[in-house]
């Protein structure tokens, strides 16, 4: 069993993080436990990758109903069409008692497919609908509506939850690793659970691998060097030797420019226009480096340019 499956949370209380979710279900759960069934609502999980939206479900209805409670889990955007979806619902909804069908990758459903969509969401008055999506955007406005956390988004772990949750599985498969490669399995796991646990499972088989994510961790400082080069004015011949070797140690632009952007976002000392015009810039870099064919002197360029 890989660690993902083994170490998944399988009640609420198991979650890290996602407080302002995990709080009301776990009320919602209680409710229901007493018998308050009419407490509960379709439910809408939209956030970044690996950090808790499917996990969360299961959780959640487990501890409502019990370990049994039926469970269908559907990925939208494998299904051809929203009648399987349909089919498969209506097939599901017929056993007794309540049921939860967990929709994946709603975003990726046809706005005419998420218009049925809504229509079989209000069929089955004991079919609980939980709609996961990385995009909330593209989900039409009255499905967001018949949800509870429309409006909510599940947050990247924070390092220090992701470290807390590496911890647990440290001690339950009674391994250590240093400090230095602690650091480097939550930076490069960029608050994204699933990242952090294969890393994790994948060094407890073999060391090699924390080896190059310690450079990988040494070529990313580098651009928190130029960062703060670009932003302090440093002389441009600082910033272009960082920028060579960057690339010498084989960074690529589009690592150089999430990291560049997640140094914007963690910056206090830049106001709201800052951080759009530099947003702005990033983007630029990352759409015009993409369609000539020597990137690098590009990039070379455009940096110096922002110096000036
Ligand atoms: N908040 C969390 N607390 C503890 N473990 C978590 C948490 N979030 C994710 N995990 C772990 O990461 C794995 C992946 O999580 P999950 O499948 O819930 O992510 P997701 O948000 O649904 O991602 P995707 O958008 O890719 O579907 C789980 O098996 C679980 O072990
Ligand atoms: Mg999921």
């Amino acid at each position: 069993m890989s660690w993902l499956e083994k170490y998944r949370p399988r009640t609420l209380d198991d979650v890290v993080g996602q407080e302002h979710i995990v709080r009301i279900l776990k009320r919602v759960a209680q409710s229901v436990k007493s018998g308050n069934t009419e407490v509960l609502t379709h439910y809408f999980a939209a956030g970044p990758p690996g950090t808790g939206k499917t996990t969360i479900a299961y959780a959640f209805f487990r501890d409502a109903f019990g370990e049994d409670a039926p469970i269908l889990e559907i990925n939208a955007s494998d299904e051809t069409g929203v009648d399987a979806v349909r089919n498969k619902v209506k097939a599901f909804a017929r056993t007794a008692g309540y049921s939860l069908i967990i929709l994946d990758e709603v975003d990726y459903m046809t706005s005419n497919a998420q218009a049925v969509l809504r229509r079989v969401m209000e069929v089955y008055p004991r079919t609980v609908f939980y709609l996961t999506c990385n995009y909330p955007d593209k989900v039409i406005e009255p499905i967001r509506q018949r949800c509870l956390f429309s409006r909510q988004r599940f947050k990247r772990l924070s390092s220090a939850e992701i470290r807390t949750m590496l911890k647990r599985i440290l001690n339950a498969e009674g391994l250590e690793i240093t400090e230095e490669e602690m650091d480097a399995i939550v930076n490069s796991s960029r608050g994204n659970a699933r990242d952090a646990i294969n890393l994790l499972e994948a060094f407890s088989t073999s060391r090699d691998g924390i080896d190059s994510l310690l450079s990988v961790k040494a070529t990313l400082k580098l651009v928190d060097g130029i960062y703060e080069g670009v932003m302090e004015g440093s002389s441009v011949k600082d910033v272009e030797r960082l920028v060579v070797e960057y690339f010498a140690n084989g960074g690529q632009i589009p690592d150089f420019c999430e990291r560049f952007m997640d140094n914007l976002l963690s910056d206090t000392s830049l106001d709201e226009d800052d951080i759009t015009l530099w947003m702005h810039r990033i983007a630029d870099v990352i759409y015009e480096t993409s369609v000539v064919e020597y990137p690098e002197i590009l990039f070379r360029a455009k940096i110096i340019a922002f110096m000036g």
